[in-house]
């Protein structure tokens, strides 16, 4: 391993000096470069290797920057491996540290969200009114009968109440299952069926460029078929009249009319591996998987976390783009800008309306000087050139962030140059549903490459392997795998632990990510996508096997294959290809039905933009879809090089 990073590379670009001010109410090392410091290091990869040697000192020394009701007793325990434990015995609520602690501080009166209403509306919502917030909904959910352990369902648009919301549940140490507001009413439902959910929390619409969604309705729908569910909550956001199923249905304010302003439900003292959430992903099977998240450790991931790749200062206006029905939502968004008393920016409606430059105005009215959005938003408004940003002053922003897919170079370019400046260090960071936190990515001390998300955070053991294992050598492509669990590693799959146990298995004692990467001389890592059968459509993770299933469900089908096939903007695409049952005819107006079925079925970020109909799909032997060889052939590709990818 090199033990000095200050190569010279054309591709590399230095992240300027950071002035360092010790944020004022959260306790600790500010950042990752006062961290190492205090270990003695001033390199990266020297440090690094230390924090592969000393993974329980990093962690636990993270862990004590936060509160704890009772300590833990031990860092890190395998139990039955691949199942593990971190911070076994101590007693956290997560919400506690978002909030609890910041009472009669100086961040009290500070702004947590800077909420943007698609109509451009603002609401500020301090520290103290997002406490009240959410005690007052924890209140109304303790009153029907919510209580630790419960699964609720959360699926909503992007206002302030969702974020009370998802913290209220966590705050009574119940488990939220968030689900994005695109999904459709089946997938909704299959979901909540999963998780055995009790209490919905919706509204009564969504608005989005200037669109209602009818987010009551696909509730319903969904929900007549959850026998577990009793009670759905909703939110006033639209003020449309929507049907109210009595005993079931019933507004919030209505609830909540009864609640004091100054109500408080103290935060249930949790085990540190009790749940938190339930995060539905797409996998390799047509079933969704119900990633599970425990409150300590993802708590202390994700809050190290945020703290380094952002170096987030007191003064900073932090703005994720993601909803928060994905994992990048839930942990930056909510949960780790909060833990770091950070100002966020939180928004309703969609990046081009009412024009391409809504994004860059969004930055300069609040001043953001933080952005973290995906690739493929970024190619979106690359698209509408750089007149638009070139309208606003975008000059309060300091640091640049991506997630969800590779950056190719073009958009990294653009990225930093109009909307950097040509001077922003823009960290690229690599992670998933699964990991919970980010895995690979720079922070401050690291130079950059574009495409790279360079090197692994603190005690991240990742690595690029073949098929047994093997480390390749530099350049040389693999499998990206992580050797050592992490504190905010999901935990199991709800309800299917032999799923879970399939990450460690498929190559033996490490955690297969199912990515494709490289790792150059300098040990910087180049994540080029996924091995298995997930599509990446905008940074959205969709399921072949999802698609493929909703499509056999019409009658007139037979059988169904989806891939995703590259696409400039949404990164990648979904073809799908379709056998017909005997006696259908192919035609113009049944491809149309057939991707509008998919749109019902599973939700509009899944309708195909494509679809063959073919008298024949390649199988193996055992009747498998071999979707690699079709992507391949549709692509032009050597079948071979492929198939040698294959997990
Ligand atoms: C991809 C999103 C390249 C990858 C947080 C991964 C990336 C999947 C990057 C997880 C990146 C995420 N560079 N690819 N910086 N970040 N990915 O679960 O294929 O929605 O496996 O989590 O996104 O997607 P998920």
């Amino acid at each position: 391993m090199s033990s000095n990073l200050q190569f010279e590379n054309t591709d590399t670009v230095l992240i300027e000096d950071r002035v360092f001010t010790p944020p004022k109410d959260v306790v600790g090392h500010a950042n990752i470069m006062d961290y190492m410091k205090s270990k003695g290091f001033t390199d990266y990869a020297q440090f690094h290797q230390w924090s592969l040697e000393h993974r329980n000192e990093f962690w636990d020394d993270m862990a004590k920057e936060l509160h704890w009701f009772e300590p833990w007793q031990s860092t890190f325990q395998w139990t039955d491996k691949p199942f593990f434990q971190w911070f076994v015995g101590g007693k956290f609520n997560i919400v506690y540290n978002c909030l609890d602690r910041y009472v009669d501080t100086s961040t009290w009166t500070k702004v947590a969200y800077y909420w943007e209403a698609d109509d451009g509306s603002t609401r500020t919502i301090t520290y103290k009114d997002l406490y009240v917030m959410t005690n007052r909904i924890a209140k109304t959910l303790q009153n029907v009968g919510v209580k630790k352990g419960d699964r609720v369902g959360i699926y909503m648009g992007l206002i302030p109440e969702l974020v009370a919301a998802v913290l209220a549940v966590a705050r009574l140490g119940a488990v939220h299952c968030v689900v994005f507001g695109g999904f459709a009413a089946n997938a909704l439902r299959d979901r909540m069926n999963d998780a055995q959910a009790k209490v919905m929390i919706t509204a009564d619409g969504g608005i989005r460029g200037g669109k209602t969604i009818e987010l009551k309705k696909i509730v319903d729908e969904a929900v007549a078929e959850v026998p577990t569910m009793q009670q759905v909550i909703v939110v006033k956001r639209v003020g449309n009249e929507v049907p109210m199923q009595r005993r079931r249905d019933v507004y919030l304010h209505d609830l909540l009319a009864t609640i004091p302003e100054n109500t408080v439900v103290p935060c249930e003292p949790m085990e540190s591996e009790d749940m938190l959430y339930i995060l539905y992903t797409s996998g390799s099977t047509g079933k969704p998987k119900g990633v599970v998240h425990v409150q300590g450790g993802y708590g202390v991931g994700v809050y190290a976390t945020t703290k380094f790749v952002f170096d987030v200062k007191p003064n900073d206006v932090y703005w994720c783009t993601a909803d928060i029905g994905w994992v990048t939502g839930h942990s930056y968004t909510i949960y780790g800008p909060l833990m770091n008393a950070a100002t966020s920016v939180l928004f309703e409606g969609a990046p081009t309306h009412p024009g391409p430059d809504r994004l860059w105005a969004i930055i300069e009215k609040y001043k953001v000087t933080i952005l973290y959005t995906a690739p493929t938003l970024i190619r979106n408004l690359m698209r509408f050139g750089e007149q638009w940003p070139a309208k606003h002053d975008i000059s309060s922003l300091r640091l640049l962030g991506t997630v969800g897919e590779p950056i190719n170079p073009e958009a990294w370019m653009w990225y930093r140059k109009y909307i950097g400046a040509n001077r922003l260090p823009i960290v690229d960071t690599w992670w998933q549903t699964e990991t919970g936190m980010m895995m690979i990515s720079p922070t401050v001390i690291l130079p950059l490459k574009p495409g790279s998300a360079t090197w692994p955070l603190p005690t991240i053991e990742a690595d690029v392997v073949d098929r047994n294992g093997v480390s390749v050598g530099s350049d040389k492509g693999g499998f990206l795998i992580v050797r050592h669990p992490w504190p905010a590693q999901m935990r199991t799959i709800y309800g299917d632990p032999a799923r879970y146990q399939t990450y460690w298995e498929t190559i033996p004692d490490v955690y297969f990510a199912g990515d494709a990467a490289t790792k150059d001389q300098h040990g910087y890592f180049r994540v080029q996508g996924r091995v298995d059968d997930v599509i990446k459509v905008s940074g959205h993770r969709l399921g072949s096997m999802e698609i493929e299933s909703s499509l056999v469900s019409h009658e007139k089908v037979a059988e169904a294959a989806a891939i995703g096939k590259p696409d400039q903007i949404k990164g990648e695409r979904v073809k799908v290809f379709v056998i017909l049952k005997d006696g259908v005819a192919p035609s113009d107006e049944l491809a149309h039905e057939l991707k509008q079925h998919v749109r019902t079925v599973v939700g509009a970020i899944a309708t195909p933009d494509e679809l063959e109909f073919v008298p024949t799909l390649p199988k193996t032997r055992s009747g498998k879809i071999m979707r690699r060889v079709m992507r391949a052939r549709e692509l032009g590709e050597p079948i071979g090089d492929i198939s040698t990818m294959e997990a």
